[in-house]
């Protein structure tokens, strides 16, 4: 079966946070919106079936894990990267970013210093410092075309900090690499032996190239897994992040016990009966959908590129490995934070995430979604386009 990713779907008036929420997020409405990670692809069918039969039962309570879940999730990660978990390594969360939320609140103190590499999706500084944990830095390293985790920097900031935990990003979000193994086990290596706490958040691992293979953390070995959480979600992969439904994998016992326990303190132990249906036929049924998926994406992101170097060379666009975000150094516009985010959102009328927002190495930057139909993309380069010659004229 082929898929078409070029329909149009109309979003707006469905609460959708991406098209419904511009005016207030950008004080512009009639922005295109390509910010928050959220596709605009009807997503699979097999998922929109298995919502439709379990919406059509009519009764909607307290809902537990389906038979096959374990095994559904393994065969998932085993297919896709070539590793699996143990089935009771498994945890539910209603959402990454929750499931984050929740191992700081379980594995550190208030005061304690956890360890980010910016720039980097923005909502790990809100979860550490919301929990009044402190943020320590060791911020990546960009050569002009790609970006790179620095480990002699690592090595100074683990001696004079010593963190309790790290929050990894694989694949990177914003800057869309891939961390290879190479890249990956020597700073690992570090982590263990400074005895921090990793939670390696993949819920982009999904969303990568053909040219690229994903890497889990706790497939590098017994020790890092153990010294590990992981979280994956088919929220992004299939575009249902509205049904809340994550999976974090913690292989050590007693990790897991302290993990559910906190969990359990929050009420946080549920799940989305609608949630779990999507995961399970996702997960179950969605690979073909998602090569095509990936092949579609693919293709936009050539045309980005080609775009940007060859008729808007003053917007440098970073090759992503993995994600559908595409980050721009936009220095070449010759602007401060706040006048490229009024020159995106009011002059361009694109929503894109500003850089600034993702911490250090942001600033100059801006992050734009390309899950839509090409059709859309393409408007966004021309209204681009069109304001950074309308800037060169005035
Ligand atoms: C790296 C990363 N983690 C987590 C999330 C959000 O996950 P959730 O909606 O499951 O909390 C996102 C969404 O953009 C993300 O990019």
């Amino acid at each position: 079966m082929t898929y078409n990713f070029d329909e149009l779907v109309d979003r707006r008036g469905t609460d959708a946070i991406k098209w419904d929420m511009l005016g207030s997020h950008f004080g512009n409405p009639d922005a295109l919106p390509m910010w928050v990670a959220d596709m605009d692809f009807l997503t699979a069918p097999a998922i929109q079936e298995a919502l439709q039969t379990r919406a059509r039962h009519g009764i909607f309570g307290y809902t537990g894990r389906p038979a096959g879940y374990e095994e559904v999730i393994r065969r998932w990660l085993y297919g896709r990267h070539g590793w699996q978990p143990e089935g009771e390594w498994l945890v539910h969360a209603n959402g990454v970013v929750q499931g984050i939320a929740i191992a700081i609140a379980a594995y550190t103190d208030p005061g304690d210093e956890i360890l980010v590499f910016p720039p980097v999706y923005h909502p790990f500084f809100g979860v550490t410092e919301g929990q009044r944990r402190r943020i320590v830095e060791s911020p990546l390293v960009f050569d002009g075309t790609t970006y790179r985790m620095d480990l002699d920097n690592l090595r100074t900031v683990l001696a004079e900090h010593k963190p309790k935990l790290a929050i990894l990003c694989n694949p990177h979000n914003p800057v869309g690499r891939v961390w290879t193994e190479e890249e990956l086990r020597p700073a690992a290596e570090l982590l263990l032996e400074a005895g921090v706490y990793v939670l390696s958040d993949e819920i982009h691992s999904d969303l990568v190239y053909p040219e690229y293979q994903h890497v889990p953390y706790p497939s590098l070995g017994p020790d890092f897994a153990a010294s590990s959480a992981t979280l994956y979600a088919p929220s992004k992969t299939f575009g249902i992040a509205g049904l809340r439904s994550s999976v974090v994998v913690i292989p050590d016992e007693a990790r897991r016990a302290q993990y559910t326990a906190v969990q359990g303190a929050f009420g946080a132990g549920h799940m989305s009966a609608f949630g779990m249906a999507a995961l399970m036929a996702g997960y179950g049924h969605g690979a073909e959908w998602l090569d095509q998926l990936l092949a579609y994406i693919g293709g936009t992101r050539d045309m980005v590129m080609k775009t940007f170097s060859e008729e808007i060379p003053r917007i440098r666009a970073i090759r992503p490995e993995g994600t559908y975000m595409i980050w721009l150094d936009c220095r070449g516009l010759e602007l401060d934070d706040q006048g490229l985010a009024h020159f995106m959102y009011q002059e361009a009328a694109v929503a894109l995430n500003d850089g600034a927002g993702f911490g250090t190495g942001g600033s100059g930057f801006m992050r734009m979604n390309m899950a839509m139909p090409r059709s859309l993309v393409a408007e966004g380069l021309d209204r681009i386009k069109n304001a950074v010659g309308a800037r060169a004229h005035a």
